[in-house]
């Protein structure tokens, strides 16, 4: 495995500590080898000892394990090169040596406008044969037409079925999990619809800032960062109809309907329907943060949205007229992923002065993975006073006794093992580029700035007052 970027954020944050659980766990191939590429002129012990930091860091302390540690170093290899010059990947392929004919995975832990050139490159050095395997990582270009060439370009030097883009959050247990609760419980099956859903939110909320990230945030924002895929492939999985079989095409193509359905935003509704925000100076935890425009590597007069909500619409027949309101930002008051199924009131009320008789299912995604529903239940006592109670299920206590995978391990196991299932295919970055792009040209045609917003709130008012036009309210518990 090729880990191009190998000194960056990805590689040594993510990465590397997933391949050394695996190998803690006898999970990878015994000889797979993994040469980390980045242009610092590191030695091969260096890099190790790098890679060993991050990974102690990253690791909870019972995780690490000295001895696992000496022969998963073993395997780490490196080799300083700059990848924008053709030239380099000659070099390459001799440092590969006899290992050129054989199977290989290349990681591509850099940032898009590199994707196109490394597969070019490949190609030319001879290094991208039908064994090889190419990984993408999120998000795949800036913009549709960039998305478009860096699709054409790697399609033009490997084979769909050669191509994995990750959205690392089809790799958490707890997202995968709402294909189980959807597709092996009939019980949802029949109210899962517009006439029985009143809308959904669908919410990523951070309190970490930027963090080291300050250039490249600073060019995609929220919606290239996170809208434009994790929440996306979180609306897919919750609106899409089920799969004929549980494999990659078969997902795929349902995913893919959902996002060439997405109703488009463009003109006036990209000032109705989206909000743009960003943070200003607050306390986050307890500690005083400040605004983004301060954070290392972020213009000083930057307008990028560090928070996106945006109500979307799919027009088919099972969602016709359902709101899915989606939103995420960063320094925000808490850290939380979730969904919210919002059903409709019961169709006549027997219970005058009840409050809002309707259900509501909430799927937490993190930091704890739970479902509940909230059900409406009499209160103890005399009369028929109604308060709502939840059904709660943690699922981390429903399987205690089974470590809980980070998503990066599985996602780069179903690389190994040749299972597209969790990746993203070409068809649907295109889709939800097509969706996404009219938002950003909204934005900038009609210079919608980000509205300010305190860190560690929840947001800018804007986004409260999104539903509450409607008569709703973000579901925040
Ligand atoms: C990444 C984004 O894809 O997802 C980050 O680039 C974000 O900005 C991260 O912080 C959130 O992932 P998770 O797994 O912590 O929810």
């Amino acid at each position: 495995m090729l880990v191009f970027g190998a000194t960056g954020d990805l590689a040594l944050r993510k990465l590397l500590p997933a391949l050394y659980q695996l190998h803690r766990e006898q999970r990878l191939p015994a000889d797979l080898r993994i040469l980390g590429l980045a242009r610092s002129p590191l030695s091969r012990e260096a890099f190790r000892q790098r890679a060993e930091r991050q990974c102690r860091a990253q690791l909870a302390r019972r995780a690490f394990d000295d001895e696992q540690w000496r022969s998963f170093a073993a395997r780490l290899d490196y080799f300083a090169m700059d990848v924008a010059q053709s030239a380099e990947f000659g070099r390459l392929a001799n440092y590969l040596g006899r290992d050129s004919a054989r199977g290989r995975v290349y990681y591509l832990a850099t940032a898009p406008q590199l994707f196109a050139p490394i597969a070019a490159h490949l190609a030319v050095a001879g290094l991208a044969g039908r064994e090889t395997r190419i990984v993408l990582e999120k998000p795949i270009g800036h913009s549709l037409a960039s998305a478009l060439s860096i699709s054409e370009a790697i399609g033009r030097v490997f084979d769909e079925s050669q191509v994995f883009r990750i959205d690392h959050y089809l790799g958490k247990e707890t997202v995968q999990n709402l294909m189980a609760l959807r597709f092996a419980n009939a019980l949802f099956e029949p109210v899962w619809r517009a006439g029985h859903i009143d809308h959904v939110q669908i919410s990523v909320l951070e309190t970490l800032g930027v963090e080291e990230r300050g250039s490249y945030y600073d060019r995609a924002g929220a919606m290239r960062d996170m809208l434009q895929n994790h929440l996306l492939q979180l609306l897919c999985l919750v609106a899409m109809e089920a799969p004929v079989r549980f494999d990659g095409d078969a997902i795929r193509n349902e995913k893919v309907k959902v996002l060439q359905a997405l109703k488009p935003l463009t003109g006036m509704d990209v000032r109705d329907k989206t909000v743009r925000g960003q943070y200003s100076q607050g306390v986050v935890g307890g500690q005083s943060v400040p605004a983004y425009y301060f954070e290392r590597n972020v213009d000083s007069d930057s307008d990028m949205e560090t928070f996106v909500a945006v109500q979307a619409e799919i027009d088919n027949w099972r969602w016709a007229g359902v709101p899915f309101y989606l939103r995420t930002g960063k320094r925000l008051q808490r850290k939380c992923s979730e969904i919210v199924i919002q059903f409709k009131p019961v169709p006549h009320s027997l219970f005058p002065g009840a409050p809002d008789q309707a259900n509501r299912l909430l799927i937490r995604l993190q930091p704890e993975e739970r479902i509940s529903l909230q059900l409406m239940a009499k209160t103890p006592g005399k009369g028929m006073t109604l308060e709502p109670v939840e059904l709660d299920l943690n699922l981390a206590t429903a399987f205690s006794r089974q470590r809980r995978w980070d998503a990066y391990e599985r996602l780069l196991l179903d690389v190994l093992e040749n299972d597209p299932t969790l990746f993203m295919r070409r068809d649907e970055v295109d889709a939800a580029w097509r969706w996404v792009d009219p938002i950003l040209e909204g934005w900038r045609t009609c210079y919608q700035k980000p509205r300010p917003y305190p860190a560690g709130s929840s947001g800018p008012e804007q986004a409260q007052s999104l539903l509450e036009l409607a008569g709703r309210r973000w579901l925040d518990s």
